[in-house]
């Protein structure tokens, strides 16, 4: 049996790829040979990140792109496949959080969020898809989050964002099975980064994380990488329309 987990080769796109989760799979994808190209609308931070990939020996683009504008995502689908002439994977890890109470959010808000988490994974679906589906291979992996499944007030728009992620990954899985494209999607439970930075500096929220998380602690960006990098490999060809829990246990009780 031979297991492998390189990459080399493959070109790798990953949206929100500035910072936090996304920086962090960008790197990993990168170390394990991949040319990944960060998509993020944070021109400044994008461009820093990338530059650190390539100065740890990585291959990356940046590529100012905002998820929710269709016509800038298949631009830039058509840049790449022109230069390389072909597109391997798909993170779509853009996204953004709100705690609000549902009375007091205003529709902008509750837009704005769907737009970015859930149409914006769509709109980047729709645009790598025609070029996997030519080469008759791909993997879009989803950043659903464990509140995709469970809830909390004051989630309202996000945890039915990310609903509809793991519903988004099963129909988008069904229609490009066909293709050998494999679309999958992660669900994380309160990883360190900006996005938890509110609720981690609120000492009686974090106590309350904690004590909801049998694994007594915050997850790591890398134990978000490793699975991402499985559901990119071959390793994980026989998965489809699956989202993947890495919760410390959040929803195991
Ligand atoms: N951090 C967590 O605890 C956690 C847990 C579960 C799921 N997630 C999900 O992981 C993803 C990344 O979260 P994070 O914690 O790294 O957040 P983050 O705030 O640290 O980074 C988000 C990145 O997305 C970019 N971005 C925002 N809007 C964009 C847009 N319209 N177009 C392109 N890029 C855009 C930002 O510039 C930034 O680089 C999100 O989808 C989030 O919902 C995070």
């Amino acid at each position: 049996m031979k297991f492998d987990l390189r990459l080399d080769g493959k070109i790798a796109i990953i949206t929100g790829g500035a910072m936090g989760l996304g920086k962090g799979i960008a790197s990993g994808l990168a170390a394990l040979g991949a040319r990944v190209v960060i998509a993020d609308v944070n021109e400044e931070i994008g461009r820093e990140s990338r530059n650190e990939i390539v100065a740890n020996g990585g291959k990356a683009d940046f590529h100012t792109v905002d998820v929710t504008n269709a016509e800038q995502f298949q631009k830039m689908v058509e840049e790449i496949a022109e230069q390389y002439n072909r597109i391997d994977i798909l993170v779509n890890n853009a996204g953004i959080a709100a705690k609000t109470n549902c009375i007091d959010m205003r529709v902008e808000d509750w837009q704005r969020i769907i737009d970015i988490n859930l149409t914006g994974s769509w709109i980047g679906s729709r645009a790598v898809a025609p070029v996997m589906m030519k080469q008759r291979s791909g993997k879009i992996i989803n950043m659903c989050s464990m509140f995709g499944f469970v809830a909390l007030p004051g989630l309202t728009a996000y945890a039915a964002s990310k609903g509809g992620i793991s519903q988004l990954t099963k129909a988008l899985a069904l229609e490009l099975v066909e293709y050998n494209i494999q679309v999958n999607a992660i669900a994380p439970a309160y990883i360190a980064t900006e996005l938890t930075n509110n609720a981690r500096s609120d000492p009686e929220r974090l106590e309350d994380i904690l004590r909801r998380t049998p694994i007594k602690r915050l997850g790591s960006i890398e134990e978000v990488v490793g699975p991402i990098i499985f559901l990119a490999s071959d390793l994980s060809n026989f998965m489809i329309g699956h989202t993947m829990l890495v919760d410390g246990g959040w929803t195991s009780w």
